[in-house]
């Protein structure tokens, strides 16, 4: 099969969040089991074509898109995503992808993505390249499955071309006024209140993915649910519940070469079920480097995350004075919400001993804390797939989530009565229930038998993509057989 895969993130060339593990896994994952797959991404002014030994595509030197009434001049490059045979190409054009952040707030936002779209088609139609599927990801590639039945269905090549949507996270929807409807080329009939690009008065690049996909997938069970509900759609509940026969949830896998305690270049001692002291030795790293005393009896819990409302770190603050007393400690690495950071930063002045913040984007110090740590803390207002916590169960480093979307599908609270389990989960979205949670697990701690096979579970479990890819290969015979019933 012949994937298209479009994508405004993906590792090893652009970061902001899961998102990019995804785009970096998957494919590789697709391509091992028999599929072609070819990548899409934009060419972000912090993608260095030489590092990552990229090649200016001459046949497709200065191609011009059209983006409303201008004419968009356009090079492609291209590579390979590492140990693989998935070909990567970047969309290159300077004014529009040479800004501080892959994602902005400046009034051409919408110009950026659609010029994306519209480049990925046209360079399909170059390379006379008929992909069984599209493959978009969130709001950013959302344009492409209306833009190929409306705009591109007079060209035979994408005559059986289906498109499937993954919604990453339904937070982010792509909303934009009235008349980026023409920039995008995309017909003013289908915009009116209720129609299939109208949302809430604006034009929604996610709702027309949604409208327009022949299958629409997200990346976990427990979200696909959630995300027809009032309290977890963002206003897209209803738009998906009619489409609830093609919408389907997808457990994300993890990239075991990258996050693997055995193989993990990036920590200081590597180590597997049957090594454990090693990870001791990681938690001595981790503390040297937090500048926090070592105490093998003091539990480390550990942080990585963007700040913002979506994961709950909020929870922590009326409660810290509490947790602070107990024999714990806290490393926490994140970046975003300026109030977030004040609090994490006031909090590793107050608590000197017990407390380290980093505020910033550290990738080597996230695999870090996720070694060193005896503890990971995830109480994500909503979670709709979350990596943090399977890399974490990977390392024997044991989360506490709150129950929600795919914190919900990986992580089972441990059961005293079963002896089950592989973490500490919580319901209520509320800092009292973490405040239990947590004494929980500082009890649990305390009872290193108990402890040690709790941390084992989680190690023994499978995160790889392989499984995750089969079924997306499912999904995209699935939606081969809707577009052929269209
Ligand atoms: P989301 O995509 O919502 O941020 P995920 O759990 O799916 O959540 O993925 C987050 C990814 O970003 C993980 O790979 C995590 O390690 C990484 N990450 C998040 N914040 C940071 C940070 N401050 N420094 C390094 N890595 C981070
Ligand atoms: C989003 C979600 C996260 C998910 C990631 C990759 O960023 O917030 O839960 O793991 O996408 O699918």
């Amino acid at each position: 099969m012949k994937i298209a895969f479009a994508t405004s993130e993906c590792v090893p060339y652009v970061k902001t969040g899961g998102l990019a593990d995804v785009g970096g896994a998957l494919p590789k994952a697709l391509a091992q089991a028999g599929c072609e797959v070819k990548v899409f991404l934009p060419l972000y002014g912090s993608i260095s074509t030489l590092d990552h030994e990229l090649i200016l595509a001459e046949e497709l030197r200065n191609i011009q898109v059209r983006i409303g009434s201008q004419l968009v001049a356009v090079n492609i490059w291209y590579g390979k995503l590492p140990q693989s045979q998935v070909a990567v190409y970047f969309i290159d054009c300077p004014h529009y992808y040479h800004r501080p952040h892959p994602y902005t707030n400046d009034p051409d936002e919408d110009e950026r993505f659609i010029l994306l779209q519209h480049t990925v088609i046209q360079i399909l139609q170059r390379y006379n390249w008929a992909p069984d599927i599209v493959h978009c990801n969130d709001w950013h590639t959302g344009l492409l499955p209306a833009l190929l039945k409306l705009n591109y269905n007079w060209d035979h090549l994408f005559s059986a071309t289906a498109c499937i949507l993954s919604i990453h996270n339904i937070g982010y929807q792509g909303r934009f006024g009235r008349e980026s409807v023409g920039k995008a080329g995309l017909p003013y009939d289908q915009y009116y209140p209720g129609g299939p690009l109208e949302f809430d008065d604006s034009f929604c690049f996610l709702k027309t993915g949604i409208m327009y996909s022949e299958i629409i997938s997200t990346v976990s069970e427990t979200y696909a649910h959630e995300i027809q509900t009032a309290a977890y759609g963002a206003g897209m509940e209803g738009v998906l519940a009619a489409r609830s026969s093609d919408l389907s949830g997808i457990l994300n896998g993890i990239d075991t070469e990258v996050w693997n305690p055995q193989k993990d270049k990036l920590i200081p001692h590597r180590y597997s079920a049957r090594s454990l002291a090693r990870k001791k030795k990681n938690k001595q790293a981790l503390l040297e480097q937090a500048k926090l005393p070592f105490d093998e009896d003091v539990a480390v819990l550990g942080i990585v995350t963007r700040l913002t409302k979506q994961k709950g770190i909020e929870l922590l603050q009326p409660i810290i004075h509490e947790v602070m007393q107990l024999p714990l400690q806290i490393v926490a690495l994140g970046s975003g919400e300026k109030e977030l950071e004040d609090f994490l930063k006031w909090a590793a002045l107050t608590y000197k001993d017990k407390f380290s913040a980093c505020i910033g984007y550290d990738n080597e110090l996230a695999h870090l804390i996720t070694a060193g740590a005896d503890m990971f803390l995830m109480p994500s207002l909503y979670e709709p797939c979350g990596l943090n916590q399977m890399y974490s169960l990977n390392y024997g480093t044991v989360p506490i989530v709150r129950k929600t979307g795919g914190l919900a599908d990986t992580v089972k609270d441990y059961h005293e009565y079963y002896g089950e389990g592989n973490g500490l989960a919580f319901n209520d979205f509320t800092p009292h229930a973490l405040y239990l949670t947590i004494l929980r697990a500082r009890d649990l701690f305390q009872n290193k038998q108990t402890w040690h096979e709790i941390m084992q579970r989680g190690m023994r479990q499978d995160f790889s993509w392989q499984a995750s890819a089969k079924r997306y290969i499912e999904l995209y015979k699935k939606a081969k057989v809707r577009h052929a019933d269209l």
